[in-house]
């Protein structure tokens, strides 16, 4: 019974979710991608719905089970994220962009397989072009709507993490220490444009969700 939670008058918050890392293919079999495992971004999804929010989750290739009261939309590719980003920000109140899309892909995808050649080189390299940045791209003309980044950085963190925050006009960002990556738990400092600063220590990818389920623009 989510909605008990809420006044009975308040509009459901129609939120978007981004998880899991993209996947770029060189050729039918072979791809660039990392090791996002969703698991945060799920955790968002699901700590929204539990509080009452339309939830459309839009999720990279992971093996996480579906939160309920969630409408799930899969997605491979960086372009593809952006396209249903885009559809469903559209008519939403705001976005999380969990997800760790991939900054790069390559130029060319093979229609068939990547073969070697028998000319004695040792060597091959893949020209990469960059990909659209989805958060960046929507969060332009975002007006009333929260717009929430994530980041992992190593080294000056919080500075980076804040020029990403300006440079992508988000209203909140989430930075990581990377001891999230996989991982059930997680600290994470809740950096505001409106210089708040938040950190959770050692926290349940849960709890942490829940807190960022909660956030309001300001
Ligand atoms: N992001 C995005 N589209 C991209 C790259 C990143 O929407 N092509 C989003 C991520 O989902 C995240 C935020 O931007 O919410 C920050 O991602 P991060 O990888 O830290 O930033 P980048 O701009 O890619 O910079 P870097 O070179 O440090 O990877
Ligand atoms: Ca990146």
């Amino acid at each position: 019974k989510p909605k008990a939670q809420r006044s009975r008058k308040a509009p459901r918050r129609k939120v978007v979710v981004t998880a899991g890392p993209t996947r770029e293919y060189v050729d039918p079999v072979r791809y660039l991608s990392n090791e996002s495992s969703g698991k945060q971004g799920f955790a968002i999804a699901a700590a929204c719905a539990a509080r009452g929010d339309e939830v459309v989750l839009i999720a990279g290739p992971v093996h996480q089970e579906t939160p309920k009261g969630v409408r799930r939309i899969d997605v491979m590719s960086a372009r593809e994220m952006l396209a249903e980003v885009r559809l469903h920000f559209g008519r939403a109140d705001a976005l999380y962009m969990a997800a760790a899309v991939a900054d790069w892909r390559p130029k060319r995808r093979l229609s068939g397989k990547w073969r070697k050649k028998d000319d004695g080189t040792d060597t091959a390299s893949i020209d990469l072009v960059k990909n659209p940045d989805v958060l960046a791209t929507v969060a332009k003309s975002k007006g009333e709507r929260m717009v929430v980044g994530f980041a992992l950085e190593t080294g000056d963190g919080e500075r980076r993490a804040l020029a990403k925050l300006r440079r992508k006009n988000a209203d909140y960002i989430v930075l990581n220490d990377d001891s999230a990556l996989g991982s059930d738990r997680n600290t994470v400092t809740i950096l505001g444009a409106d210089g708040s600063s938040k950190k959770l220590t050692n926290k349940s990818k849960a709890a942490v969700a829940k807190v960022l389920a909660a956030l309001d623009r300001h």
